[in-house]
């Protein structure tokens, strides 16, 4: 039952803010994060290495924004790995790593058949899973639910912020597990991240209208690239991804960092340019780099699509257009970053008249390998 929306999708964009607020409920009290799910495996989180988060899709690139929050709260060196590679090579996996799966349907064929090679190795499985009762759960030493509610339309989105959610709570149980948080910083950041759904709301009430009319001129595009660094580097990949899946045109996403190494040759006037800015009272440091790749690729002629924090006025004179999220803790961005992007991969395949649930030639689940 699409509940009146248009399609599948726009009210599972509508239910972005509940997704990730349902997953933090009952799991942070007065501040302090416990996961009930993960009551007694402190001798578990105490005794790895070393953390592979797998995973295909929109659901790899939550683990992207996920090996962020890992490595800095558990001071764990993290890889992220798309599940069908590093099946089919021989890892160096063992009794002291850690495999984070992350899955919105659990049977994602790929993901399962990684997940058993990984245990057959005596590495130690969690499952990030949306689906109670699904196979890769069932298949894994523990299970950190994200509970975004069920999702139809094939392309992933609030599943995609339920993960990255799950990821942070993950990441700062094992962080005050290990000691690697204090008891202070992990409070503070339980706060923050309480605060997201609202803040996910605003960009919805305050910027979809807009972003869809925007959408809308930019139908006839057929190229986009999205760029981003630090945790607005998967961000950009999965605004990429979401426009070639629903409106089946040329995206791509770079490291902004990368730009001078290749991608710049891409740019000639015109050519739309989403760039994910980081924000300036975190790092000046990252503003700044990321406002001196804007000016590169303006001077090239670039049409300049920002996605930067309310009040950041450094991109104004490069931008020509700026779609503002409110402000977030530098880790938590990326829960606000990518929702202009769904709603714009959605407006522009409306604009095109596709069918934005059932994207041509995907499945929901791909249950081969
Ligand atoms: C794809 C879906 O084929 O599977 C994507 O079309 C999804 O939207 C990916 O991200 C992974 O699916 P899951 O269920 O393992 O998260």
């Amino acid at each position: 039952d699409k509940g009146g929306w248009p399609s599948f999708m726009a009210k599972e964009v509508s239910e972005e803010p509940e997704a990730v607020a349902n997953t933090l409920r009952g799991r942070i009290h007065d501040g302090v994060i416990r996961i009930p799910e993960l009551d007694g495996l402190d001798e578990l989180f105490l005794g790895i290495d070393r953390v592979i988060v797998i995973a295909c899709g929109t659901a790899a690139y939550a683990g992207m924004v996920g090996k962020y929050a890992l490595e800095q709260w558990t001071r764990l060196p993290v890889d992220v790995e798309l599940a069908h590679e590093f099946r089919y090579r021989d890892p160096v996996i063992g009794a002291s790593t850690l495999v984070v799966s992350i899955s919105q349907s659990g049977e994602t064929m790929d993901t399962l058949m990684a997940v058993k090679y990984a245990r057959e190795q005596g590495a130690k499985t969690v499952s990030i899973c949306n689906t109670q009762g699904a196979t890769i759960p069932r298949e894994s030493d523990a299970i950190v639910y994200t509970h975004a509610g069920p999702e139809v339309a094939v392309a992933s989105t609030k599943a995609f912020v339920a993960q990255i959610t799950a990821l942070y709570l993950l990441a700062l149980h094992v962080g005050r597990v290990r000691g690697t948080v204090s008891a202070a910083t992990a409070e503070e950041l339980a706060r923050e991240l309480e605060s997201v759904p609202a803040k996910i709301s605003r960009i919805l009430e305050t910027e979809q209208s807009r972003i869809e009319q925007f959408a809308h001129w930019m139908a006839d595009t057929r190229s986009v690239l999205f760029l981003g660094r630090h945790v607005g580097y998967p961000i950009a990949l999965e605004g990429a991804l979401k426009l070639k899946e629903l409106a089946y045109i040329h995206a791509e996403g770079f490291a902004a960092g990368e730009l001078k190494h290749g991608p710049i040759a891409l740019i000639e006037p015109g050519q739309p340019v989403f760039v994910i800015v980081p924000s300036p009272r975190e790092s000046a440091l990252l503003h700044a780099k990321v406002v001196s790749n804007i000016q590169e690729i303006r001077a090239r002629g670039a049409r300049v699509i920002v996605v930067a924090e309310e009040g950041d006025a450094a991109v104004l004179p490069f931008a020509d257009e700026v779609l503002r999220i409110p402000l977030a803790g530098p880790m938590f961005e990326p829960l606000l970053a990518v929702v202009p992007l769904h709603i714009f991969a959605m407006g522009l395949s409306t604009a095109k008249g596709l069918d934005v649930d059932q994207p041509r030639n995907l499945a929901k689940s791909v249950t081969v390998e």
